[in-house]
């Protein structure tokens, strides 16, 4: 961490951040409010979670990040922004979702750029898999959605067809695959990052349809 990075992470997460217990959250406690809550795993250096939150002042936003420096800068732009509707941990994101998160809870689940172990040997510890989905779909209310994007077009493909399988979802894509880009989305660092290596970008979209299979 950079010293900025670190001093921000010391003062700011008492108040902005919270640390990682099986317990489930309260939002009404953490926000002090019942907005509607966006969860996005892996915010990287958190400059594209900070733009939304700023444009979006009634939605909460939950920032899961398990690189610290990602976390500190994050809050520097917090401070610097003035925001006030985001909360941050540093931990794993699916003990986060598992533990702390409550069931039907969340309005958006956002998950831009994951690490896309893009060797197939290292496919198997792409976070996106059935029971991640399976999981994401559980603390989604009823009408929430599931946003992914990736610029590997292979981990895409397999986006897809992991949500092609799974229960009570209906992709918002006309086409079936995938969506255009969605304005509320900024462009992330590893976007750019993509399109400078000459790759494409691959929104997918989906809805939670009921509560089916919560029983
Ligand atoms: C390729 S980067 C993308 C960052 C950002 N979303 C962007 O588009 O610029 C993936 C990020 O996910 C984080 N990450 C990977 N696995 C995670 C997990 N299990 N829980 C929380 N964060 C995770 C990494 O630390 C990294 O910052």
């Amino acid at each position: 961490m950079t010293a900025g990075q670190s001093i921000a992470y010391e003062s700011m997460m008492p108040t902005f951040g919270f640390e990682y217990k099986k317990q489930p959250l309260d939002f009404q406690v953490l926000f002090g409010n019942s907005n509607p809550v966006t969860l996005e795993i892996g915010f990287g250096m958190g400059a594209s979670l900070a733009e939304q939150a700023k444009i979006y002042p009634n939605r909460n936003f939950i920032g899961i990040e398990v690189h610290r420096p990602g976390v500190g800068a994050l809050l520097v732009r917090m401070r610097d922004m003035e925001l006030t509707n985001l909360r941050l941990i540093s931990h794993d994101a699916v003990e986060v979702l598992g533990e702390m998160i409550a069931d039907n809870s969340l309005s958006l689940v956002q998950l831009f750029f994951p690490d896309p172990w893009h060797k197939r040997r290292h496919h198997k510890r792409r976070i996106v898999k059935d029971e991640f989905v399976r999981l994401i779909r559980a603390k989604l209310t009823v009408g929430g959605h599931y946003h992914m994007a990736t610029d590997w077009e292979n981990y895409a493909q397999h986006m897809l067809r992991v949500m092609q399988g799974a229960k009570d979802w209906s992709n918002c894509s006309n086409s079936n695959d995938y969506v255009p880009k969605p304005d509320d989305r900024p462009v992330t660092k590893f976007q750019k990052r993509g399109e400078g290596l000459g790759h494409g970008v691959w929104d997918l979209m989906f809805v939670k349809e009921s509560d089916s299979l919560d029983m």
